[in-house]
Formats: C-alpha cells, sequence, structure tokens
C-alpha cells in the first residue's frame, strides 16, 4: 500500500523510547564539553590533513579557502536544523531518526542508507589517509610499507609503476578501533578528549609558523581562471573559475562532517535539550576558522604543481619537509599527531554508523543482529564487528579519492533531507517544544537545500551515479526486507 511508505514513527513513541532506562538501552554520560570535544575529534582528521591538498591540485588552487567557505556555510545551514532537530528529539539515530517522524519510513531509509557513506565509507576514507601518514611515520626510521601492499588495485606509483594489491594498514588501524569501541563509550570519549587538544594544537602550530613561509607567487592568482583537469587516473575534473570552487567546496566539505556525528550521540548525552545545539554549533564555529587559516598557509607554502606529483600523500608533512627549512621537528611532530588525530576521527564514524543501526534495528528495518547490547561493555558489539568488516573492504580496494567524494555526496544529500525535514516538521508539528530554533523557517532550510545542491552538483556525473547506484540497491533491500519487517507494519 503506497501510504504505507509514508507512515511515520511517532514523535511521542521515540521520546519515550528514548526516556526508557536500564537493561538494553545505552547509558548517559555526555556533557555538552564532551560533546564538542566528541565534535571536534570528527570533524578535524582526513578532509583538512589529506583532501586539501586534493581539492588544492584537481579543482580550485588557492581558491580552497573559498570552498572552505562555501562548505561551512552549507554545513551551518545543515546544521542549525541538525540542532533544532536534536534539540527536540534526543535520541539515538541522527538524521535517520529525524526523518522518521517527519517524512515517513521511506525517506527514513533513504537517510539511513545513505548515512552508510557518510560514516561507515568516510571511516574507510579516514582509514586510508592514516595509511599515507604511517608510511611518513615509518620514513622517518628509515622503514616502509611496500607500495603494493598500502594502496588499492586502482592506483599504481607514477615513479615506479608498482601497482597496489590491498592497503593493509588501513584494514589494522580499523580492527584496532573496533576492538577499542566494543569496549565502551565513556573509554573512547576519554581517548578522544587527549586526541582532540593535540589536534587543535598542530593545525594552530601550522597556521602560526607556516605563515612566514607563504610565497606570495603560490597564492597568484588565487582563483585561478576555469579550465579543466585531468588527474594521473584519467578523471576529469572542472579547475579554478566557479566550478572548480564548487566542486573543491564538495571535496573539503569532507572535512566537516563529523558535527552531525554529535547528534547520533544524544541518547547518552546527560541534558541533549541544552547540550545538543551547543556541541553541534560549537565545533563547527571553532573548526571553520582553524580550516581557513590552515588552508590559506598550506596553499602558500608549497605549490599546486607539489599536489599534483610526491606531494599528493601525507601533504602537510610534506610541505612543511621541502619548504620550512629548519622545522623538521615540526614535521616529525605534524605526522605522529595525525596519526593520533585520524583514530579520533574513525572512532567517531564508526561509533556513529552503528548508533544509527542501532536505531534502525530497533525499528525493523534491519535486523535485530545490529542492537544485540554486549552484557558487560553495554556496546552494540556485534554490528561494531559487521561495520569493521565492511568499512575494512571498502579502505583496502578502493582508492581515497573515490571513497572521499561518495562520503560527500552521500552526506550533502542527507543534510538536503535533514534541511527539508525541519521545514516540514514547523508545519506538521508546531506544538512540539523545540530546545532549539533555527530562525528564519523557511529561508534557512530553502537556503540549505540550495547552497549543499550546489556542492552535490560540483562534485559531477561520476559522483552523481555512485550516489544514484547506492541509492538504487537501498531500494531494492528495503522494498525486499525492510517495509515487511518495519516494527510499525507489525503493530498496524
Ligand atoms: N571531518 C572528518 C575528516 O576530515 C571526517 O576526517
Amino acid at each position: 500500500m503506497a501510504s504505507s511508505l509514508f507512515r511515520t514513527k511517532s514523535i511521542d513513541r521515540l521520546l519515550a523510547e528514548g526516556e526508557a532506562t536500564g537493561e538494553g538501552t545505552l547509558k548517559r554520560t555526555l556533557n555538552s564539553g564532551a560533546l564538542i570535544a566528541l565534535g571536534i575529534g570528527a570533524i578535524i582528521g582526513a578532509g583538512l590533513f589529506v583532501r586539501t591538498a586534493a581539492a588544492i591540485a584537481d579543482r580550485a588552487g588557492p581558491g580552497v579557502t573559498v570552498a572552505f567557505l562555501v562548505a561551512a556555510l552549507g554545513c551551518a545551514l545543515a546544521g542549525l536544523c541538525y540542532a533544532e532537530f536534536a534539540s527536540m528529539i534526543p535520541i539515538a539515530g541522527s538524521a535517520y531518526t529525524y526523518s522518521y517522524a517527519t517524512m515517513g519510513e521511506l525517506a527514513a531509509w533513504i537517510i539511513g542508507w545513505d548515512l552508510i557513506l557518510e560514516y561507515a565509507v568516510g571511516a574507510a576514507t579516514v582509514a586510508i589517509a592514516w595509511s599515507e601518514y604511517l608510511n611518513k611515520v615509518l620514513e622517518f626510521v628509515g622503514l616502509h610499507v611496500p607500495y603494493a601492499w598500502s594502496h588499492s588495485p586502482f592506483q599504481v606509483d607514477a615513479a615506479t609503476g608498482v601497482a597496489g594489491i590491498i592497503n593493509l594498514p588501513a584494514v589494522l588501524i580499523l580492527g584496532l578501533l573496533t576492538a577499542l569501541l566494543v569496549r565502551g563509550t565513556q573509554e573512547s570519549a576519554w581517548v578522544n578528549n587527549l586526541i582532540v587538544i593535540t589536534k587543535v594544537s598542530i593545525v594552530i602550530m601550522v597556521i602560526v609558523l607556516g605563515w612566514g613561509f607563504i610565497n606570495p607567487a603560490n597564492h597568484t592568482p588565487y582563483i585561478p581562471a576555469a579550465s579543466l583537469y585531468t588527474t594521473p587516473e584519467g578523471i576529469t575534473h572542472n579547475y579554478g573559475g566557479i566550478m572548480g570552487i564548487l566542486g573543491a567546496a564538495g571535496v573539503v566539505f569532507f572535512a566537516y562532517i563529523g558535527f552531525d556525528a554529535v547528534s547520533t550521540a544524544a541518547q547518552e548525552a546527560k541534558n541533549p535539550k541544552r547540550d545538543m545545539p551547543i556541541g553541534i554549533l560549537g565545533s563547527l564555529v571553532v573548526c571553520t576558522i582553524l580550516y581557513v587559516l590552515f588552508a590559506h598557509v598550506l596553499s602558500g607554502i608549497a605549490t599546486v604543481e607539489d599536489f599534483r606529483s610526491t606531494g599528493r600523500e601525507a601533504s602537510v608533512a610534506f610541505a612543511i619537509s621541502k619548504y620550512m627549512v629548519g622545522y623538521d621537528w615540526l614535521a616529525k611532530f605534524v605526522t605522529v599527531a595525525i596519526l593520533a588525530g585520524f583514530s579520533s576521527v574513525i572512532l567517531v564514524m564508526l561509533l556513529g554508523q552503528s548508533r544509527v543501526f542501532y536505531s534502525m534495528s530497533h525499528d525493523g528495518l534491519v535486523p535485530k543482529f545490529f542492537s544485540h547490547i554486549h552484557p558487560k561493555y553495554h556496546t552494540p558489539y556485534k554490528s561494531n564487528w559487521f561495520f569493521f568488516i565492511f568499512t575494512a573492504l571498502f579502505a583496502a580496494f578502493v582508492p581515497g579519492d573515490i571513497v572521499g567524494e561518495m562520503t560527500s555526496i552521500g552526506t550533502l544529500f542527507a543534510f538536503m533531507l535533514v534541511c527539508a525535514g525541519v521545514w516540514i516538521l514547523r508545519v506538521r508539528r508546531p506544538d512540539i517544544p523545540r530546545g532549539f530554533r533555527v530562525p528564519a523557517v523557511p529561508l534557512v532550510s530553502t537556503l540549505g537545500i540550495f547552497v549543499c545542491g550546489a556542492m552535490v552538483f560540483g562534485l559531477g556525473w561520476t559522483n552523481w551515479v555512485r550516489l544514484g547506484g547506492w541509492l538504487v540497491i537501498g531500494l531494492v533491500i528495503y522494498f525486499g526486507y525492510s517495509k515487511q519487517h518495519s516494527k510499525l507494519n507489525t503493530a498496524a
């Protein structure tokens, strides 16, 4: 029956479930400081330390700073909508949960399915970046993982002609962090806090110490004229001009992903109504300021040609080593710290993923397996191990550029649906109390859809096809399994 596709889960039922405590539920242990730390832990990572160089090389040159601002605008608009939802429906599941209550089951399924791109494929992207920096650390002590064992089969070393086979270090880090997650959120959040402090410190150090090494020639012209650039893998992108900036914004958008992961921890927040908006928007503002300054310095130190060739991998360490004479210690420190920083990102993404599937499993849309809670650690451990295998397959066999852009486009699409959802709910359920209200709805939600849509457009047709393919697979699963197994179905 067509109408069942639009059946919604009642908000009152959602809230009642969130209030429940005791056996089989998650512990409430996080305050607003812990949530901002969780956010920054999830945000600063491969997007800044790896994808920025790719955006400079392939899409926008130094204009990448403008791209960071465009991406920040999209995130701020969507972030406001996230904050309203999170303050109103403070339970696990993020955009998935919100849309179940607003746009109905099919839309919720599409978002939940789409969030796999954000969290699981995103975790794989960062694991691949971790592998690049691991090799850099090993170089400092005269070792390295051979190219074939640290790259996907779709990559070839331009210098030696050696092809990749499997990215083993990326699989290793995913396995280690999954084991940590299974032990429990509180412990992981503690480790996360330490890493966040280190990560913010290195970003500030690179900005302050690198500023004096900016070569104005590298910033001229700041926004390159529109042209086309074909990568060594044979993919052609718009470079420079408006399309170059929009494409770069889509690429570096990856760097902001994670502030919404805060909302997936809503069920573990002590005071979700107040702490959710602070956690989401606070971490977003801090990161935007750091990113624009950092990208300005990075694109000023090294050339676009560097980032198209030897400086593409572990780009920040490369730029410091090559151009900041006398700062070898910084290159080493940054490299080690980045390794730790990436770990905290992967951790939060894996956490977000298992939490979304926990909710979907509770609702019957995916099997019960995903909501089994460990009797001692109170974590959805089976789901964690399942997603280890899933993310490891991507990390082992797919290049970072492809998984990175898939993550961006999938998340942008989910953000567009969230922006629409907040507006729909204002119209349909004005009565529900909101701890935080987005100003000027529907203007803000419409702008959010427009800016995120522009980045989706900028990412180009190869990414549209991948997103479309992913959504088709999701629909097959929905109509083949989830629709019949939905708890709302059994309730009816
Ligand atoms: N924002 C996260 C990163 O850049 C996903 O690694």
